[in-house]
């Protein structure tokens, strides 16, 4: 479904991503591990468009959306729900939903039951039923999280990209994030996800990647890359 081949990225001078390839096949969640600055939420960036590539191929389906616009890219499918939360903050949790459901309002995306997923979406996230016409900028950092997390889903996407919807995050609300991820993952949508909690992220992933320096290490089924001594001793240590 979203494929990445030989993807080289950077800012200015600097080239983090030297070349990196990696698959995320339909209806499966895929993680990419990697210490700070290792070039996770770039390599999300350059897929979206945020960034263009230096070099290398990004493919959403039959789609080459390598170096494209990153509204047109949305429009194609992909939804990028970003680090740190990007929410919009003079406008209401139910105003932010319907907004990540643009494209389908426009016709750049089917239209299905927009009515039917935003009660779905406050389903999943309780939290922002409660607070629906509260103004997102005043919702605390939790969940203006899930509030950026729930937009993602709004647009009905192909794919979905999510930096760290952990991040900042009380521990209770950390097992939810996890919970929703496999809840999504059983309905089949499919995911390119980064997680601080590289062990809680590959319990809800099929396949993971691990980045170092710009550049894929290992890759694996999910299972494999826990028992891995070498993963488990950079990576999974402590935390969830
Ligand atoms: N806008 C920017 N301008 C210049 N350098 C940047 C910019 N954003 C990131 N970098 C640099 O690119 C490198 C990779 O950053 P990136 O944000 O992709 O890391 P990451 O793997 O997501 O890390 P983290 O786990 O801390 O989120 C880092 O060295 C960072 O300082
Ligand atoms: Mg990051």
């Amino acid at each position: 479904m979203l494929s990445i081949t030989n993807l080289h990225a950077g800012y200015g001078k600097v080239e983090v991503l030297h070349g990196i390839s990696l698959e995320v096949p339909k209806g499966q969640v895929v993680t990419l591990i990697g210490s700070n600055g290792a070039g996770k939420t770039t390599t999300m960036r350059a897929v979206s468009g945020m960034i263009a590539p230096r070099e290398g191929k990004v493919m959403l389906g039959d789609v080459d959306i390598t170096g494209r616009e990153s509204h047109r890219i949305a429009r194609l499918g992909l939804a990028h729900s970003p680090e740190g939360r990007r929410v919009f903050a003079t406008m209401t949790v139910n105003d932010n939903l319907l907004l990540g459901a643009f494209p389908r309002f426009t016709g750049a995306r089917s239209k299905g039951d927009i009515a039917a997923d935003l009660e779905r979406a406050m389903e999943y996230f309780p939290r922002l039923k409660e607070r629906r016409l509260q103004l997102a900028g005043t919702l605390s950092g939790g969940e203006q999280q899930m509030l950026a997390m729930a937009r993602a889903m709004m647009m009905n996407p192909d794919v979905v990209l999510l930096d760290e919807p952990s991040m900042g995050l009380a521990p209770i609300l950390v097992d939810e994030v996890f919970r929703i991820i496999s809840r999504l993952r059983s309905e089949g949508v499919t995911m390119l996800l980064v997680e601080q909690f590289a062990a809680a992220a590959l319990n809800v992933s099929d396949y993971g990647y691990v980045l170092e320096n710009g550049r894929i290490a290992v890759h694996g089924p999910a299972e494999k890359l826990k028992n891995d001594p070498a993963v488990q001793a950079a990576y999974l240590g402590g935390g969830h």
